[in-house]
């Protein structure tokens, strides 16, 4: 265990999750996001699974519940109503059999159950093999899924229809595609994050315009994959999405061993070679960093965002690539109370203090820590790893934290901030 970690804090991180138990999932935190998240319980299944390998898988059959009949796994499941929420079942109008969102999030599920499933071995647990089992058929289901809706034509990368779907919700990747998307909703909108969290640290009125006109045009598709395809006025080779998809599959790869599935092993081993293809080609030596693809304007995003490090979790950098990533990092960093800023401080889009426009994310530097030490940058991985751990000492799990000062913004008592924690603090 590390030395800096005090241990009253392990407890108030598990704290925080039995308080934002809802029965078998956990909300992100209490009336900001009062149902369950997609990437928020995978990360938290994964924080669970250091003291209660029970529990997460438990989070994860939860989430399972709201699986699509097409493989799709939705942002949120509202498994119980809330009105602290906009917007709420009766906007996305979806019709799954539990009131569902009709977009997705970042497939952590695989990368969660690969460690929930070893944590329970090491448990010793009789009923590993099988619960695992039934929650691989969800992950792989929900991978087929990704290639086919939103990966048609092959290319390695796939791609959101939505910001909400990448998890960093206004981030300045968008600004120019978002740009293009019209204004006008048939929905009334009715915010409700803005009574729960100060306006200056959340995305802005037109921003919600457009993200609420997203969601008309795809409810007007009727949800269905190949139409919202074609209709999509925001379509986005993610980048980010696409190393959370590779990862996770090489996780399901490992896992379809363990559980002797060879078949879908060989499956899966395909697809993680054709993502890691598809990403490795968006690598861009000038940037020191991947960049993502707009697909309706056909342009790179250039946009400096955390998500052009996130492919180092998927992809294996040759030893320049590597120097290079390591000495853009540590520009970004450089002057920080702690990184990893979500927008590169130079940059003229960066806003410390909202949201995902500067302010630094537990579980995305959870993610750039895997992706450094994965490629051999082990110390660059800690120091990552510490920086975060001290924001969290100092300020507590809230939601994200201002890179200038270590300020905690946004919604307090997190889940996804505790479940980091967790995970982070028992590396040395
Ligand atoms: C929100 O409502 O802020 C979420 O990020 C959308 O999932």
């Amino acid at each position: 265990m590390n030395d800096m970690i005090r241990p009253d804090m392990g407890e108030a991180a598990r704290a925080i999750l039995a308080r934002n138990d809802r029965g078998g999932y956990t909300i992100p935190t209490d009336r900001l996001y009062p149902f369950q998240w997609n990437w928020d319980s995978a990360f938290v299944a994964i924080g669970f699974s250091t003291f209660d390998p029970d529990r997460a898988y438990r989070e994860l059959e939860r989430l399972a519940e709201g699986q699509w009949d097409d493989g799709m796994i939705p942002h949120i499941v509202f498994h119980a109503p809330s009105d602290t929420y906009f917007p709420g079942p009766d906007v996305w109008g979806t019709r799954h059999r539990i009131p569902t969102s009709g977009i997705t999030q970042p497939p952590v599920f695989g990368m969660a159950l690969r460690q929930v499933h070893e944590a329970a071995i090491a448990a010793g647990r009789s009923d590993a093999m099988e619960r695992s089992r039934v929650l691989f058929r969800h992950a792989l289901r929900s991978h087929r899924w990704w290639l086919q809706a939103r990966d048609p034509d092959a290319t390695g990368l796939v791609a959101i229809l939505h910001p909400w779907e990448s998890g960093s919700d206004n981030s300045p990747a968008w600004d120019e595609a978002l740009s293009r998307v019209p204004t006008s909703t048939t929905t009334a909108i009715r915010r409700k994050d803005t009574g729960h969290v100060d306006a200056a640290m959340r995305p802005k009125d037109i921003d919600y315009q457009r993200f609420i006109h997203l969601v008309d045009t795809y409810r007007e598709s009727g949800w269905d994959p190949a139409r919202q395809w074609a209709a999509a006025p925001f379509k986005i080779a993610e980048v980010q999405m696409t190393a959370i998809l590779a990862r996770a599959t090489r996780d399901l790869v490992a896992l379809a061993e363990a559980l002797e599935l060879p078949e879908e092993g060989i499956e899966l081993s395909a697809m993680e070679a054709r993502l890691t293809r598809g990403l490795a080609a968006r690598w861009r030596s000038d940037l020191r960093r991947f960049v993502s693809r707009d697909l309706i304007s056909g342009e790179d995003v250039e946009a400096p965002t955390q998500a052009g490090f996130v492919p180092l979790i998927a992809v294996t950098l040759d030893p320049a690539q590597r120097e290079a990533a390591g000495t853009e990092l540590a520009r970004w960093c450089d002057a920080m109370v702690a990184g990893v800023p979500s927008t590169a401080p130079f940059a003229p889009t960066f806003e410390p203090r909202r949201y995902w426009r500067g302010p630094v994310w537990a579980v995305i530097n959870w993610l750039i820590a895997d992706g450094l030490r994965h490629n051999g940058l082990g110390d660059q991985a800690r120091m990552v790893e510490r920086g975060t751990i001290g924001l969290m000492e100092r300020a507590g799990f809230c939601e994200y934290f201002d890179p200038t000062t270590g300020e905690g913004l946004g919604g307090d008592t997190f889940s996804w901030t505790a479940a980091a924690y967790l995970v982070l603090s028992r590396r040395t």
